[in-house]
């Protein structure tokens, strides 16, 4: 059974960007559960905790991830708060490879924040959610890509160790 290839990290470390790279150049299906809890509520995010509030989202992303955790030899991309729940990760590190991308805030905070309920137009609360979540995506990570100045780097990180930790 082929280990799946998971990414964890904060929001606007581009899980979603890396996981199309690592797809394509892995030759590997990319799957990402904030779509799947789209497709599952047939709304966008932001409308998700506006109407139903945060824990129904995050009740959405369990179920997206026990599915996405049940494929094999997926590229999986997860939203920022996937570490909140120790059963989302119990569920992705039976299956798969944790890779947790470390990317500097200042890098993080350059990015458009503007889809994302939880940090919005403050940087001021990526740096919070940093302070509260870097112990837990250090805890349940395999590995630690720490900062590359390119995106393209990192896949090619993450891609070595996947390939070198399948081969054994
Ligand atoms: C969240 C991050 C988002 C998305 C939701 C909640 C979080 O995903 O799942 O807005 O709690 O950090 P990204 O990390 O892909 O932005």
């Amino acid at each position: 059974m082929q280990s799946n290839l998971v990414l964890i990290g904060m929001p606007g470390s581009g899980k979603t960007k890396l996981s199309y790279a690592l797809s394509q150049s892995l030759g590997l299906l990319a799957v990402d559960t904030d779509i799947m809890v789209e497709v599952a509520a047939g709304k966008p995010i932001p409308q998700i905790f506006a109407e139903d509030g945060e824990q129904a989202f995050r009740d959405l992303e369990s179920e997206a991830v026990r599915q996405a955790s049940a494929l094999e030899g997926a590229v999986i991309a997860t939203g920022g708060g996937v570490v909140l729940r120790p059963e989302n990760m119990e569920a992705l590190r039976e299956t798969g490879i944790v890779f947790f991308r470390d990317r500097s805030l200042s890098a993080i905070a350059a990015e458009d924040h503007s889809g994302r309920p939880l940090v919005g137009d403050n940087p001021e609360r990526l740096k919070t959610l940093y302070a509260q979540r870097a112990p837990l995506y250090r805890k349940y990570a395999h590995h630690i890509v720490a900062h590359t100045d390119t995106l393209e780097e990192a896949a090619q990180i993450i891609s070595d160790i996947y390939q070198e930790e399948c081969q054994k």
